[in-house]
């Protein structure tokens, strides 16, 4: 599993960090055999696994049960696990401790914080020996004020943008995730910092990507944003083998020989 220092040293060789949500056992296992740099365990589980309208209903309890299985899934995978809505914007004492006690309890190597106003949770964090991912950009978590849409379009925005992402550097943050900027942007704060940006809509110019796991598999989704490109049909093939098992029993085709028990207990 890879350290803090070996993700420098790839952004540092150009070596894209390949990324994707993981939520659950099955997930996580499929993403470690395909030989993924890093999962993230995203509130965004809220949508894509609990049927939630928004990542806010996300609760601590959620994050831990979920990051729990990530881990047993993918247990040699680098795991990042979110900090869910509300457990961070509180007093920074408060803010800290709810840090510490996901790190613990999820056995995480990062926990990612969205947004430039927990800076001073994520420099405790950090100075307490908790490796943090910050998230600018889009934050999902703050749709209810922003909407679901490209952030940083105005130079002044972007330069605000680029100001608070070295700020974040500068407390200790070794990843920094920018969702859904224009790529020029994006490409100017990975020069700027030293340590690796992942983005998700935010262009090619950026150390590495990452995608939620039910978007880039279509498992459950209908729409995909923009900046999501499809590998596989997950909702297509999905139903056409329960379709296939509910006309199999419905036909006693199912089961046939081949999948029962035969012995006789009987005698007639
Ligand atoms: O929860 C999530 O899926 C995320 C990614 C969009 C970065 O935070
Ligand atoms: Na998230």
């Amino acid at each position: 599993m890879k350290t803090t220092s070996e993700w420098n040293q790839m952004k540092q060789n150009g070596e894209k960090i390949t990324m994707v949500t993981a939520y659950d056992y099955p997930s996580a296992k499929q993403s470690e055999a395909a030989g993924m740099d890093m999962l993230l365990v995203g509130d965004s589980l809220g949508m894509t696994v609990l049927g939630y309208t928004s990542t806010v209903q996300v609760t601590m309890g959620d994050m831990i049960h979920h990051a729990k299985a990530v881990r047993r899934g993918a247990p040699d995978t680098y795991m990042v696990v979110d900090m869910p809505f509300g457990t961070y914007h509180g007093d920074v004492d408060t803010s800290v401790e709810n840090v510490l006690s996901l790190y613990q309890q999820t056995d995480a190597n990062a926990i990612k914080l969205e947004g430039i106003d927990c800076l001073p949770v994520v420099k405790r964090a950090v100075r307490a020996g908790v490796p943090v991912v910050a998230h600018l950009g889009l934050t999902p978590q703050s749709v209810g004020v922003t909407g679901f849409k490209m952030q940083a379009g105005t130079q002044e925005a972007a330069m605000q943008l680029i100001e608070d992402a070295k700020a974040m550097e500068a407390v200790g943050a070794s990843l920094l995730v920018l969702e859904a900027i224009p790529s020029d942007l994006a490409q100017r704060v990975t020069e700027a910092l030293t340590i690796p940006t992942i983005g998700i809509g935010a262009g090619r110019e950026v150390d590495g990507q990452v995608l939620v796991y039910h978007d880039l598999l279509q498992y459950g989704t209908d729409r995909l944003p923009k900046f999501v490109r499809a590998y596989a049909d997950f909702n297509t093939a999905g139903v056409e083998g329960l379709s296939a098992y509910v006309h199999a029993v419905k036909n006693a085709e199912f089961p046939d020989e081949a999948t029962t028990y035969k012995r006789k207990v009987f005698e007639e």
